[in-house]
Formats: C-alpha cells, structure tokens, sequence
C-alpha cells in the first residue's frame, strides 16, 4: 500500500439509527491516506463509535458513499461486508471483547480462520504460533507462560495488548481502535500507544483512534474532531459541542 493514496473516502454520507429518527451523522467529505496514523475526537454521544462502525463496514448509511481501499462498502451485501472486514481491517474495543474461554495465543490467532487472506499474509513468513508470539513480544507480552493463560487471568492492560496483538496479525490494511485506553492510567495509556503506533508504522498500516482524552493526540499525524466534519446537531450530548 502507497502512503498518501486514499483508503478512505466518505462522500455526501448520511446516517440516522432509525428511519424518521434524527441524523446522528452528515458527512459530505472525510478521507484518510495509506499509513496515516489519525486521532478522532469529540464528545460522548457525537457519533464516533457510530463512524467506525460504518467504516468497518458494520452498518450501512441511509446516503452518500463509503469506499474504502477502493471498494464502495456500503453497496455490498451483509456476507461480502462481513469478508471485507474480516481481510482487510482490524478492531480494537473499548472493552477488548476477548473471547474469555480461549487462552491468549488463541484469541490473538482467531482472526486467522475468518481471513484466508490475512492467513496467508502470515504463513509467508512463519508459522500462524510464530507470529502471534511475535507480535505479543512486541507488545511486551513475552514467554509461553502468559501467552497460554486464559486471558481472564490478566489486567486490563494486558488484555489490552492481547486486542492489540489479535487487530494486527495478517496485516489489516486499517486498524481501527474504539478509546481502548479508557481504563488505563496515563503512563499505561502512553505506553501502549507508543506500542500500537510502532506496529502500525512497521506494517504501513493505516490506523484510526478515537478517544475523549485530547492529551494523546500529540503521538499522532492528524487529528481531526467529529464536530468539524459533522453536519448533523448532535441531539443527546447534554449541551457539550465535539470537541
Ligand atoms: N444502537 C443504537 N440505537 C440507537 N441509537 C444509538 C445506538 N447507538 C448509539 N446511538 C446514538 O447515536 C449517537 C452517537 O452514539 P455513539 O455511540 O456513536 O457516540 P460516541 O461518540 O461513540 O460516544 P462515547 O464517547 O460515549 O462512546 C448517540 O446519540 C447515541 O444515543
Ligand atoms: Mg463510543
């Protein structure tokens, strides 16, 4: 993937959650470049989880267009969406969604078997075990102990870096990161940025973060708050503007 080519681009977007309801959001244009690490803010309520679900291609607008890596995602249907989502991004969630029964080297390989793509990525270079234990070594999970844990045995901030480790194995071309630092405390939270935007510039991948807390956007490229390219009034903020 070329830095500077478009791998995201929203164009006269409208969404509403229901039918005669309010528009949460309006875009008329948003676009992202290949390896551009981007910091998205605003208030609660403004509408950013419901941005990155679009992006990722979970719901689809009532309006306009979404492309990304060059495919209009919102004109395929829900099992194409579900594919492309599945090959070509990754998700971190502000709650991890970790899959509690699995050890850790099982939850960072799970993206794996719903990816031939992202499967194969992998395979040219190791083993899926070899490089899950690498990526987990890089975000400074190292030893067979930790990674064979169920990862309900481990803090929050290591459970963090699991998520992490499981949005980047096979390469996604866009990370896409939903506050995954919430709980942290502010020398973890650096930390782990620092951490997750190496990978990131390791693997050229593109990477969205979206977070409340303006005091990381320093470690960005760009940071562009929702309320800017946002035409709708957001109806349920209790009177705060995006930030
Ligand atoms: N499942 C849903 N059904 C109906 N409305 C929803 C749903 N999810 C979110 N909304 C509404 O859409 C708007 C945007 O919500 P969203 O979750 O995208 O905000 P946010 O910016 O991510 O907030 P936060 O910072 O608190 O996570 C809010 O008014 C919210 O009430
Ligand atoms: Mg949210």
């Amino acid at each position: 993937m070329n830095d500077c080519e478009t791998v995201i681009d929203i164009q006269d977007m409208e969404f509403r959650w229901q039918t005669s309801g309010p528009l949460t959001l309006a875009i008329h244009r948003f676009q992202v470049s290949g390896g551009e690490r981007l910091f998205i803010k605003g208030a609660s309520g403004s509408g950013k989880s419901t941005l990155l679900n679009l992006l990722g291609g979970v719901m689809t607008p009532q309006r306009g267009e979404i492309r990304v890596l060059g495919q209009t995602i919102n004109r395929l249907r829900g099992a194409e969406r579900d594919r492309f989502r599945a090959d070509h991004v990754g998700f971190i969630f502000q709650m991890f969604n970790l899959i509690p029964y699995l050890s850790v080297m099982e939850n960072v390989l799970l993206p794996l078997h719903f990816s031939r793509n992202r499967y194969l990525r992998v395979t040219q270079r190791g083993t899926p075990v070899q490089e899950a234990a690498r990526l987990l070594s890089h975000l400074d999970l190292d030893g067979e102990e930790i990674q064979q844990r169920e990862v309900t045995a481990l803090s929050v901030g290591q459970q963090q870096r699991v998520a992490a480790a499981r949005a980047l194995i096979g390469s996604p071309e866009i990370v896409i990161a939903d506050e995954p630092t919430s709980s942290l405390d502010s020398d973890r939270r650096e930390a782990f940025i620092k951490l997750l935007i190496h990978e990131c510039e390791l693997a050229g991948t593109t990477l969205l973060f979206v977070s409340h807390d303006s005091s990381l956007e320093s470690a960005f490229d760009r940071s562009v708050a929702l309320g800017q390219i946002n035409g709708a009034v957001p109806t349920s903020t209790t009177g705060m503007k995006g930030v």
